[in-house]
């Protein structure tokens, strides 16, 4: 695999706190990275490293390398904005400009120095439609942003920034805002940008780094404490720390009072079952869903979690079944 971005030695201080301590991973190139971690851990710091965008905070020091494609990102005298432009970021909020959907996308084109009409036209479609967002607005590109739902912002932020053809793409909990649709959404197009871009995402949520990461870096008290393919880190930690990160979040050695088979089910029916088999059980107790319907991986956790219970654990367990743990 090779390396895109390669970091070593990062540490950062806001003022006398250290909140990065001696930060040395690479990142692969065309593969998902998760970073995890508990809150106040440094993700967002080593996000805002890796372009730069640390240098708008005041009182920050920052040392080490961060090599993209050979050069260090931290080196004084490269040009930033030729930095900036190779990573594209979508933040926690969407934040559309204060325009048109389409001028929204037009935007970093034009800078860019397409002026041609055509031209644009046939950009701002293309690169709404990578983000998903093409068949929602292409009767109303002229109207603003702002109209738009949450969701559908944070599409119009994700063609804004792949407009400018970024060979990154870092996203800070991109999807914390967003309804579970407008999350999948955002996640399919995720998955399917992960073919062509390097893509850095902090996520909380321990069941999305499981649905989109290859590679988990997770974080603690600023420094790296495990890093490594995503389905090791998840669901075989090798620190301590990571195992009670993870448990906190899920349990993995856990007591399954009811198992449900759906499989042959597709969905949503496969949901509306598990549903049913949800609604004659206890609060607390723990049900696990046999499944075998691709679909149903995704929607079933997402529709469980919409309706308030907590999935512990969604596990591939055969060439073609998924076991989902939930608790009501
Ligand atoms: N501008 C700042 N000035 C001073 N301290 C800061 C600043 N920004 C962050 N910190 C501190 O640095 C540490 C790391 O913060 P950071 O925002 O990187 O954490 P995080 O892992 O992204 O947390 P969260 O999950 O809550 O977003 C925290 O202790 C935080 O309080
Ligand atoms: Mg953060």
């Amino acid at each position: 695999m090779k390396t895109h971005i390669n970091v070593q030695n990062l540490n950062a201080f806001y003022g006398e706190h250290q909140a990065l301590r001696n930060i040395s991973v690479e990142i692969p190139e065309k593969q998902i990275t998760a970073i995890i971690g508990p809150s106040g851990c440094g993700k967002s710091t080593f996000l805002k490293c890796l372009n730069r965008l640390i240098d708008l905070t005041e009182g920050v020091r920052v040392s080490g390398k961060i090599l993209v494609d050979g050069t260090d990102v931290l080196d004084r005298g490269i040009e930033i904005t030729e930095v900036r432009r190779k990573m594209g970021l979508l933040p926690q909020r969407p934040n559309p400009l204060p325009m048109s959907i389409y001028d929204n996308v037009a935007y970093g084109l034009r800078i860019h120095g397409t002026r041609d009409r055509k031209a644009l036209n046939e950009k701002v479609e293309h690169y709404l439609k990578i983000a998903g967002l093409w068949d929602e607005v292409k009767d109303r590109l002229r109207s603003p942003a702002a109209k738009l739902s949450i969701g559908q912002q944070q599409r119009l932020c994700l063609a804004r920034g792949l407009a400018v053809e970024p060979e990154i793409i870092l996203c800070d909990e991109p999807t914390s805002a967003l309804d579970p649709l407008s999350s999948q959404h955002i996640e399919q197009q995720l998955l399917k940008l992960s073919e062509r871009y390097t893509i850095v995402i902090v996520t909380h949520n321990i069941h999305q780094a499981m649905r989109l990461a290859d590679y988990v870096v997770h974080f603690y008290l600023g420094e790296v404490v495990e890093h490594g393919e995503a389905s090791e880190v998840l669901e075989n930690p090798k620190d301590e720390r990571t195992r009670a990160y993870i448990n906190g979040t899920f349990l993995t050695q856990i007591k399954i009072d009811t198992e449900v088979n759906l499989k042959g089910n597709k969905c949503p029916f496969n949901f509306v079952y598990a549903k049913q088999a949800l609604h004659n059980l206890e609060p607390g107790k723990v049900m696990r869903v046999i499944v075998d319907d691709p679909m149903a991986v995704t929607e079933v956790p997402r529709g469980m979690e919409a309706d308030g219970h907590k999935v512990l654990n969604v596990k591939q367990i055969n060439s073609t079944d998924w076991a989902i743990v939930i608790q009501k």
